[in-house]
């Protein structure tokens, strides 16, 4: 008689096949709420921008916004995949209100610079456990976020560039309406 092999299983009572070291499991719990977060302070900027009739930054934040809501998901995806429940935290009440664009712009870089540094910090936790799929799992990850960063320093630049003349913002607020937020490139084709 065939035998049924010894199938393990994950705290959802998926079948897995390799259990997550509990370290790295706080931590992508923990990260997965810092997407869902930023995607509510995202949100909270594109609210600020829409009030001051500022239609371009109002369009990006509300697409980052729904960016960080998709990064949420991707995370939660993976942990379903590792037979693991997801944990949603209560979250804070985002910021509203800033005194002006450059310091909504400091705040979102601050922002994407704390989730790489979160990123990071799962990252060492994967490989210290050998962990190669979340390995495998992260690497694009931390490169659409390093990515993300140099758009955001970008934009940070442009805007304090702008010294909250209004003409000068206006035409940042058309270059992201237009969805032009990249930074210069020294190669002819970037890759
Ligand atoms: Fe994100």
């Amino acid at each position: 008689m065939l035998k049924t092999p010894a199938i393990q299983a994950g705290p959802s009572g998926r079948a897995v096949a390799e259990q997550m070291n509990s370290d790295l499991l706080t931590a992508f719990q923990l990260h997965l709420n810092m997407e869902r977060q930023a995607h509510t302070v995202y949100f909270a900027a594109a609210l600020w921008c829409a009030e001051r009739e500022l239609r371009g930054f109002a369009q990006f934040f509300r697409n980052e916004s729904l960016s960080e809501l998709q990064h949420s998901a991707k995370f939660a995806d993976f942990l379903i995949a590792r037979g693991q429940t997801v944990e949603l935290h209560d979250l804070p009440a985002p910021q509203q209100q800033w005194s002006m664009p450059v310091d909504l712009m400091a705040t979102s870089f601050q922002m994407e610079v704390d989730v790489t540094t979160s990123l990071q910090q799962l990252y060492a936790f994967a490989e210290r456990s050998s962990d190669t799929r979340t390995s495998v799992f992260l690497d694009p990850m931390i490169e659409k976020q390093t990515q993300s960063e140099h758009e955001f320093a970008h934009l940070l630049g442009r805007v304090r560039f702008a010294d909250n003349q209004a003409s000068a913002l206006l035409l940042i607020d058309n270059e992201l309406e237009l969805g032009k937020f990249q930074p210069a490139s020294m190669q002819t084709n970037p890759v």
